[in-house]
């Protein structure tokens, strides 16, 4: 069952470019400049006149959260909260019938996160959901809602849900756009002609894997890790943590990159592996200081570039290359490597890859 896979983490991380396929399929017309998301359609008009989005999901389902807050703020310029679910329903949190209200969860069991959901039904706001398993607990709470369509997920630690969610979330993102018009006919096109091109992207993105063997092999040993990334590109940093942390039990912390001088630099020393997302986009040169910060200090860095780098390879002792792809795109694609990473630190350190310690596949319990 697990397809001639060492373990369901390793089989599910290979399955993206057909579970990222699998979730956009009927969903986008490029060539009409179309998206079509049936599930909400019928809550077109609530979302164009929506005074706000809050996001709430814990965990991974959370980062994926952070990436649709980019998206829908940049291209449909509506203002987005991201809140975990855990907060938001302890904390009298301000919602009125004009705010909706998203849930993720790949599971749809979530404790935290259907009592988020209940809450914020009672103060009258509208609510979607975006989850993965069908017939779940949210998608029955729920007033409407998409589903990934990434199929069973088995590991632990979540990977090819998150993309399907992000891609949920970029197609949302694209719709709310268009019904708000803030993105123009060209632009639409454009944009889903190249969204139709990540499931080979991805395919690309895994042949990475012998290269992240390599440099597995030399951090293993580490106690700590820093990843950090900025834009978009910081959600990424805080899921490779989050990987990281879960399977192969080293300390791991993700970051804004510009708050590194804030704190995290102090720890820097020749000891300290950090993981940037280096990619060419709008923070590529701020991105380049901050290499160049962590350097100085002696750190060793691995960066994830943008195929045919030059800069940040004459910096970073290893660099791993991904192909370019639209700037909104990026963390479809720079989450795939540091999925690797995490497996195979684990798989080195002899972990229990797809039952990690102490976790849970859902959380039931609050
Ligand atoms: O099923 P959910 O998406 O609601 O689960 C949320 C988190 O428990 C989950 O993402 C968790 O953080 C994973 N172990 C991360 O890999």
């Amino acid at each position: 069952e697990k397809g001639g896979f060492d373990h369901f983490m390793l089989k599910e991380i290979y399955e993206q470019p057909r579970s990222i396929k699998d979730c956009m399929r009927g969903r986008i017309y490029a060539n009409e400049g179309k998206v079509q998301l049936g599930g909400i359609k019928d809550y077109t008009e609530k979302l164009k006149n929506a005074d706000r989005i809050i996001i709430i999901a814990c965990g991974t389902s959370w980062h994926a959260g952070l990436v649709g807050e980019y998206l829908i703020e940049e291209y449909a310029r509506v203002p987005v909260e991201v809140e975990y679910a855990s907060e938001f329903r302890y904390r009298n949190p301000i919602i009125s019938e004009k705010d909706i209200v998203v849930a993720i969860s790949q599971s749809g069991e979530t404790a935290d996160t259907m009592a988020a959901i209940e809450l914020a039904k009672e103060k009258g706001a509208t609510i979607f959901g975006i989850c993965n398993v069908v017939g779940s607990s949210i998608p029955r709470i729920t007033h409407a809602g998409v589903y990934t369509h990434a199929g069973p997920e088995i590991g632990v630690a979540s990977t090819k849900a998150f993309t399907a969610q992000v891609s949920v979330l970029t197609l949302m993102a694209l719709y709310i756009a268009q019904q708000r018009g803030t993105i123009n006919q060209a632009e639409m096109v454009n944009m889903l002609t190249e969204l139709d091109e990540i499931p080979s992207l991805v395919e690309k993105c895994l042949k990475t894997d012998e290269k992240i063997r390599v440099i597995s092999e030399k951090l293993k040993d580490s106690t700590n890790c820093l990843f950090l990334g900025r834009g978009s590109g910081f959600p990424v940093a805080l899921e490779g943590a989050l990987k990281l942390k879960e399977i192969s039990y080293i300390h791991a912390e993700g970051y804004p990159a510009a708050e590194m001088k804030h704190g995290p630099i102090a720890l820097i020393d020749e000891d300290m592996p950090v993981i940037f997302i280096a990619t060419k986009n709008s923070s590529y040169e701020k991105v380049i200081s901050n290499i160049q910060e962590v350097k100085a200090r002696k750190g060793k860095v691995i960066a994830i570039v943008t195929e045919g780098d030059k800069e940040v390879k004459k910096m970073a002792d290893y660099i791993i290359e991904i192909p370019d792809t639209n700037e909104a795109y990026l963390p479809l694609l720079a989450t795939i490597p540091l999925q690797l990473l995490a497996y195979n630190i684990a798989v080195m350190r002899g972990c229990n890859v797809d039952q990690p310690r102490n976790l849970a596949k859902s959380v039931t319990v609050e």
